[in-house]
């Protein structure tokens, strides 16, 4: 591939993705991952989408290290690129493996989407479901008006009772999805992750049946739409996927991959969010320890009162960064979403730095194009109000 022609292309894209976009509905465009998992600090997919594109040819494999619930994966996948996903939070990574698996055009859908929303026939108010949950399980119950609850645990109770797997991880990613949204608390990932809880007066009964509905329905139409404009060689290039692993719930560095084509990647950014903390209602419907993941999760916000912090940061992300560059074909790109801090910020000299040692570890610097962060995602923390831009940045493994 051309530096230049690349160059050229890459300048010719608003990053800022701030139009209102109207697809075709007979063409390819990405796949929105957050519309049907809400997800701290998600990719624009887009951002992704517009990187692999320009960067990569069908059939190269493309590497997110630090992959949530999967944006960079499944643009990979719908570009007919051989994706291959890491994150250390099992919830994001459930979702992740959940959509690869619906993508599957061998998949009676159809059939499977009648079995999901009829679990929704069976409910009997008279029962109490409450009864059948485990006490982690009950820690939910603070969070939801009392008849809201039951119906959740009723969907806990047919959860426990499926047998078959693929059924069992579509209705895991639904009741984690709608966990969050029929709680008597709607402020945000932050809150959920330091536990606060709704007050007396703000307990709500919330639509269970219909919230459920709605977003099955939604997952299995756009999943169509999707599938309905692949191109004729999909079908083949998917079943060719599935021979190896693609998708793991673990640090790249304790990992064994072949090396990659492309990396698409936004790392966490220091001291700004609980990935696994945020998933708290899910780590608790599915009866886990979200405390055996913290202690892997960089630069997670719960310990920004640890004075060794940013520095654990900096060790963590140079083993991650320095094994990427190893991993990465002569050749390939790697593309990061990193913050644009203001000077002034105590973690300004932190992400400088990260950015040369990709030149200490053989890269060469491409591009860098900064890009405005929609509000939505600034005012779900005073953290995020601080920070208005991010850049991409582009280089490449010339030698
Ligand atoms: C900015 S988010 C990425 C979101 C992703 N781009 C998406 O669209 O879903 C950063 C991710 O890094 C993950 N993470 C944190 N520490 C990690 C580690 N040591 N190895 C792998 N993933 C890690 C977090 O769980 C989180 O999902």
């Amino acid at each position: 591939m051309d530096t230049n022609d690349i160059t050229h292309k890459l300048h010719n894209i608003n990053w800022n993705f701030d139009f209102n976009i109207n697809y075709s509905s007979d063409s390819l465009y990405p796949f929105d991952c957050r519309k049907h998992y809400s997800y701290p600090a998600t990719f624009i997919p887009e951002i992704p989408y517009t990187l692999i594109e320009i960067l990569s040819h069908k059939g190269d494999t493309v590497l997110d290290p630090f992959g949530g619930i999967g944006t960079t994966f499944i643009q990979s996948l719908l570009l007919e690129r051989n994706p291959i996903s890491c994150d250390i939070n099992p919830i994001a990574t459930n979702v992740c493996s959940v959509l690869y698996e619906l993508f599957d055009p061998n998949l009676d859908r159809e059939t499977l989407k009648q079995q999901l929303l009829a679990f929704c026939n069976n409910y009997d108010e008279t029962i109490d479901y409450t009864i059948n949950t485990t006490d982690q399980q009950k820690e939910l119950n603070d969070w939801y008006e009392k008849e809201t609850f039951n119906k959740i645990c009723y969907f806990i109770f047919q959860y426990n009772t499926i047998e078959d797997i693929q059924l069992c991880n579509v209705l895991k990613l639904v009741i984690s999805s709608m966990l969050p949204t029929l709680s008597s608390q709607n402020k945000g990932w932050a809150y959920i992750a330091d536990n606060v809880k709704p007050k007396d007066d703000e307990y709500r009964s919330k639509p269970v049946f219909e919230t459920y509905k709605s977003r099955i329905k939604l997952l299995f139409s756009e999943i169509e739409v999707h599938l309905k404009n692949q191109t004729e060689t999909f079908k083949s290039f998917y079943n060719k996927t599935t021979e190896s692993q693609r998708i793991f719930n673990s640090s790249i560095v304790d990992i064994n991959v072949s090396k990659v084509d492309l990396i698409v990647t936004s790392p966490p950014y220091p001291k700004m969010i609980d990935y696994v903390k945020s998933q708290r209602m899910a780590f608790n419907f599915l009866n886990q320890k979200y405390s055996d993941y913290t202690a892997h999760e960089v630069g997670a916000r719960c310990r920004r009162s640890n004075k060794n912090a940013l520095a654990e940061y900096k060790t963590s992300m140079g083993t991650i960064n320095k094994r990427l560059c190893d991993l990465l074909k002569i050749g390939g790109f790697f593309c990061l979403v990193l913050p644009d801090y203001a000077e002034s910020d105590q973690r300004k000299p932190i992400i400088d730095s990260m950015i040369k040692s990709y030149e200490e570890y053989g890269l060469t610097l491409i591009d860098e194009f900064k890009r405005y962060i929609p509000s939505h995602r600034r005012t779900v923390s005073i953290q995020w109000a601080s920070l208005v831009n991010e850049k991409i940045i582009i280089f490449r493994k010339e030698n």
